[in-house]
């Protein structure tokens, strides 16, 4: 061993044991309820071309202005970016692979894997995340599409914590809308800047509708006084809106809706929504997401619309390490070499490798061993059985849990 003490990154985490094994098991239970509603998986590259999150995810975010993992250019003619997020990738993957030319719409999608932004980190707050999201697409994507990925993000963080979730919901409005709106908020915020915080002159600047998010308190005195959004609506968007309520009511699903949330992203038009763990609102969203009518178009697709939604899987295990255990599941044979003759421990690995064949788990131990610390180690693993291969080469089983031991033949074992 050198003498080099590595440490893993500011903002990332090992996911270690039962972590590790939870954040497997949460995408599985996520990726049946995805499909249930009849989304396929999609697996996009981990980095992708810095412009493609520069106009998607939008200039004006605080991810793309302050947080993108920029990758060194190696002389290459392109410059890449870790994903910030999934959405820009998978639209970018659904216009390039012609995925949208598909009659069988709506279109849905799921993924997940790891993301990268350049935070401060902090509680339920780091650079290298995970994410499981989901994206619909329709070219117009009706009422139902949309309700049903807000029920699904909703049934999803319920199937793993079981608790009362609080679901916020906004509706930012179709193009024409969130112009009148942005003027709007322009117009009433110019008499104020001046004295409002260094973030949000700059939002002011880049998008006012950022502003009704600011969490400084002063400043929040202000953001009461602001338009709201309600009354720039459409007919239509406001009908759409109406729509989508009443399927979360009609499914008794419980919500807030809050004319303040308006999200980190800029592709975001018409619901937006985030749900948050009620008894631990100290972790910030579990997810969020919304529906996006203009980025498939603005990413050189044709017209269509998205809805999606991703959770943060790092902050679903914290909030569900009660609820949600790993499924453990135990080796069924330790296999133990009795003897110290090279014969012996070779059988030892022949058995354990026919027993693995057949579908077992066959654990051994280290050969320099001794019996007496191999019997500990089958029972600090939980092995359901140790079976001894002893310098005779004949075999015997011995049940960990009844203490009861037998001879056995290898045939008896494989039948
Ligand atoms: P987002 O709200 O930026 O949306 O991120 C989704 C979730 O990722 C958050 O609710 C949170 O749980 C988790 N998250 C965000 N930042 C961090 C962090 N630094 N550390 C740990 N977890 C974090 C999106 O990413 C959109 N792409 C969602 C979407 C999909 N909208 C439409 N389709």
């Amino acid at each position: 061993m050198g003498n080099q003490a590595y440490a893993k990154p500011r903002g990332t985490v090992d996911l270690l044991g039962d972590e590790a094994k939870r954040y497997l098991q949460l995408t599985q239970v996520f990726s049946v309820l995805a499909e249930e509603y009849g989304a396929r998986l999609i697996l996009t590259p981990t980095f992708e071309e810095t412009p493609l999150f520069i106009r998607g995810v939008g200039d004006s975010s605080d991810i793309v202005r302050k947080q993108t993992f920029d990758l060194v250019n190696k002389g290459s003619s392109k410059d890449y970016t870790l994903r910030p997020e999934f959405t820009a990738g998978v639209v970018r993957s659904f216009i390039e692979n012609k995925i949208y030319a598909s009659p069988d719409t709506p279109q849905r999608f799921y993924y997940y894997g790891s993301v990268f932004r350049y935070e401060r980190p902090g509680a339920g707050r780091l650079r290298e995340f995970r994410q499981f999201g989901v994206e619909f697409f329709d070219k117009r994507l009706d009422f139902n599409s949309q309700a049903e990925a807000i029920i699904l993000a909703y049934r999803g963080a319920r199937r793993v914590l079981n608790r009362e979730l609080r679901v916020t919901l906004n509706y930012l409005g179709g193009n024409l809308a969130r112009a009148s709106y942005r003027k709007a908020l322009t117009d009433y915020f110019k008499n104020f800047i001046e004295n409002m915080c260094e973030d949000c002159k700059e939002r002011f600047r880049l998008n006012p509708l950022r502003i009704l998010d600011c969490k400084v308190e002063k400043d929040q005195q202000v953001v009461k006084g602001a338009p709201r959004i309600e009354d720039y609506l459409s007919h239509e968007d406001k009908e759409e809106f109406a729509s989508i309520l009443k399927v979360l009511k009609d499914l008794k699903i419980p919500f807030v809706i809050s004319g303040r949330m308006v999200r980190g992203l800029d592709y975001y038009t018409g619901t937006v929504f985030e749900i948050e763990d009620a008894s631990h609102p100290e972790l910030g969203a579990l997810g969020g997401g919304g529906k996006y009518s203009s980025l498939v178009s603005a990413l050189g697709g044709p017209e269509i619309e998205g809805i999606g939604f991703s959770y943060g899987l790092d902050r679903l295990l914290e909030a569900s390490k009660e609820s949600f255990k790993a499924e453990e599941k135990n080796p069924s044979f330790f296999v133990l070499p009795m003897g110290k003759e090279k014969g012996c421990q070779e059988k030892a690995s022949l058995v354990a490798e026919l027993l693995r064949e057949k579908g077992y788990a066959a654990v051994m131990p280290s050969l320099d061993k001794s019996v007496g610390g191999a019997f500990k180690m089958a029972d600090r693993i939980k092995a359901k059985k140790v079976l001894l291969v002893n310098s005779d080469l004949t075999l015997e089983e011995k049940d960990m849990e009844k203490r009861e031991q037998r001879k056995v033949t290898l045939e008896d074992l494989l039948k």
